[in-house]
């Protein structure tokens, strides 16, 4: 363990948008983080869901260390390999075919999904290649009074098998990657409106990989999908992140989504993401999350057993 230890004072907390995003100066996380640094970077993450730290230039180890600072890790993913040698870490390299430009929440298709994600960014383009970060909890907020009531009581079944990539109309290894992607099938009820447990806010839970509302046809889930995620997407709720090589961001991913514009052409663009394992989602009667397909993908998240 380092010696060097980060003084309680100088956090510089600087709120960036709104309703979600601030970035964070006068820390660095090379160091070993006091806790009250790190109780303070806490409650910055709960109050502005995402937080920017700019020109950190992390190696894996410290993004490990201070990602741990959150909670046990999961291991990089249910199916998509880590880099080698470091079991936590999977490599968000971009390639064209297997780019994040679809809104979602990572890894909601199992039952509990990460309660945060850090992302690092080692080669950014010179233009795009930005990440978008929405909050569910200003999604929530906005909708009107008889879509929150409905909204209140339905549940989602997310998937990883479904057309994240289309192996159609991409590459050889896209279609590679896709085939990894649901070399093990999960399917997951979950609540549509999730209680944040450490905040109690209630945010929409959908994205990307929830395909259908329990209970409704192929048609009617996704008009109702469609119509929520419309409030997620609103400009207001939205944070644009441009990275810079060095920078680090980290978002809680109870309370938001995410989005990676493919807006870089064949320009290499290579981040490294962490994930902290979480809990099993509620809903707003308190019910819990439950599989549908699959098991509780314990090789990835060390709080199932
Ligand atoms: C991700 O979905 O975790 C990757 C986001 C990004 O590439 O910006």
């Amino acid at each position: 363990m380092s010696t060097v230890t980060q003084p309680a004072i100088g956090l510089d907390v600087r709120q960036i948008g709104g309703r979600i995003g601030a970035e964070i100066h006068g820390v660095d996380l090379r160091t070993e983080l006091d806790d009250a640094v790190f109780a303070e970077i806490n409650s910055a993450l709960l109050r502005f869901k995402a937080l920017v730290f700019r020109g950190q230039h992390l190696d894996d180890e410290q993004q490990l260390r201070f990602a741990s600072r959150f909670g046990p890790l999961t291991t990089a993913h249910p199916t998509v390999p880590s880099i080698e040698g470091q079991p936590n870490i999977l490599p968000v390299d971009g390639d064209e075919g297997v780019r994040a430009n679809q809104w979602h929440t990572d890894v909601t298709f199992v039952q509990s999904p990460p309660k945060v994600s850090t992302l690092r960014a080692v080669v950014i383009p010179p233009y795009g290649g930005n990440t978008l970060i929405a909050s569910t909890g200003g999604a929530y907020r906005d909708l009107p009074e008889p879509l929150r009531v409905l909204a209140d009581t339905l549940y989602a079944v997310h998937t990883n098998d479904y057309d994240y990539v289309q192996p159609q109309f991409a590459n050889e290894s896209a279609a590679e990657y896709h085939k990894l992607f649901v070399s093990r099938r999960y399917q997951t009820a979950h609540p549509v409106v999730r209680v944040h447990p450490e905040t109690g806010e209630r945010g929409l839970f959908i994205g990307g990989f929830a395909q259908r509302i329990v209970r409704l046809s192929g048609t009617e889930s996704r008009d109702i999908l469609r119509l929520l995620q419309a409030y997620v997407t609103r400009p207001e709720n939205v944070l644009r992140v441009q990275w810079n090589a060095g920078d680090l961001v980290v978002f809680d991913n109870r309370i938001t989504q995410h989005y990676a514009p493919d807006d870089y052409g064949d320009q290499q663009r290579s981040l490294f993401r962490v994930t902290v394992a979480g809990d099993v989602p509620t809903g707003v009667d308190g019910s819990p999350s439950r599989i549908v397909e699959g098991d509780a993908a314990s090789h990835y998240t060390p709080t199932q057993s």
